[in-house]
């Protein structure tokens, strides 16, 4: 209920409006945000690498309908892919995108638009010698991004799908991505869906994580199990241990600034754990979507709206 309230409040321009505006404590944000730009970005990643851990880097923002704002996106993750390089962390940081960003919902030609700065972006990834994830958002646009990565695929074998498990046809794309070479990440999803098209209940958004997660590791592709629910990685370590590429064959991901306990344990167990960092101006709907995960959160949001 909870849940979806905050979701609400996370689509409303009032709510926004109302919120950026209030004197939010630097605290709040840089427990999940790394910062503004390209080199706090760069900072993050180094002190994963300090702790054992790989990481994906997200310039936050999404739902551009402005063309020129696409190609700025496009622009920081080229100067990100750079300074990465520059930084000698291209082996340990690999970048992921929202298509909405780069200009998808743009009328008409969004796709085509989205597609070529997303294969931009995939080719300075290549030349820096590191990979692309995309990241899946609401399920409207679940097929046109499934689309654009088999395309982005042809020139960029590596490019990663994201699968949101929480989809009621999510087990049938994990049997489509389950092939050799294939990147997926597996997460429950974030996003307010109706029943229609989406598991409602916990427990059965749990079980279609399972059942996608067993797909995805059985089959010869690379599963990257995103997740902090204890339950699933218990289980994803289980199916883990049943893969004949051993621990180089998987990877367990995480949001920065959650559980970050649990994520060295698993990174001194000899997993590889893969921190997912957002950084930037827009950090807004992201921070809404962390909060409705888990109100517990909220406790944390207010005592720092109230603090000086
Ligand atoms: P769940 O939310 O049930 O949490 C399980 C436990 O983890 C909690 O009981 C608590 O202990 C801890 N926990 C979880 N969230 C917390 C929080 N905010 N603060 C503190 N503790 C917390 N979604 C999407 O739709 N598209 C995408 O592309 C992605 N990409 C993505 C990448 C990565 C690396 C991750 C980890 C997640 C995503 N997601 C996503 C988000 C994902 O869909 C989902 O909303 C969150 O991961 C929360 O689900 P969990 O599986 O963690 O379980």
């Amino acid at each position: 209920m909870l849940r979806q309230v905050i979701l609400k409040t996370a689509a409303s321009r009032r709510a926004r409006r109302a919120i950026e505006a209030t004197p939010l404590t630097r605290a709040v944000v840089d427990r999940f945000v790394a910062g503004e730009n390209v080199p706090s970005a760069v900072r993050a990643s180094e002190g994963l690498h300090d702790a054992g851990c790989l990481a994906t880097l997200d310039y936050l923002g999404e739902d551009t309908t402005d063309r020129a704002h696409a190609e700025h996106v496009t622009g920081q993750y080229v100067a990100l892919l750079d300074g990465l390089a520059d930084a000698g962390l291209t082996g340990m940081a690999e970048v992921s995108i929202k298509l909405s960003a780069l200009g998808q919902a743009l009328p008409r030609e969004g796709e085509a638009v989205a597609l070529d700065n997303a294969a931009r972006i995939c080719a300075a990834a290549a030349r820096a010698g590191t990979t692309v994830t995309v990241d899946m958002e609401d399920h409207t646009t679940t097929d046109s991004t499934l689309g654009i990565v088999a395309q982005l695929r042809r020139d960029f074998p590596e490019t990663g799908a994201v699968i949101q498990a929480y989809l009621r046809r999510s087990e049938g794309d994990c049997r489509d991505l389950a092939t050799a070479g294939s990147r997926v990440r597996l997460c429950k999803g974030a996003y307010r869906e109706p029943a229609s098209v989406a598991y409602q209940a916990r427990t059965e958004v749990t079980q279609a994580y399972l059942r996608c997660a067993e797909i995805l590791m059985a089959g010869p592709g690379y599963p990257m199990l995103a997740t902090h629910d204890p339950e699933l990685i218990v289980a994803g370590t289980r199916l883990a241990a049943g893969r004949p590429e051993g621990v180089t064959g998987y990877e367990f991901q995480m949001l920065y600034g959650i559980r970050p306990t649990e994520q060295r344990r698993l990174a001194e167990a000899g997993h590889q754990v893969r921190v997912y960092v957002p950084f930037g101006e827009e950090w807004y709907g992201y921070l809404m979507r962390r909060l409705a995960e888990r109100p517990a959160n909220l406790m944390f949001f207010f005592r720092a709206l109230t603090s000086r």
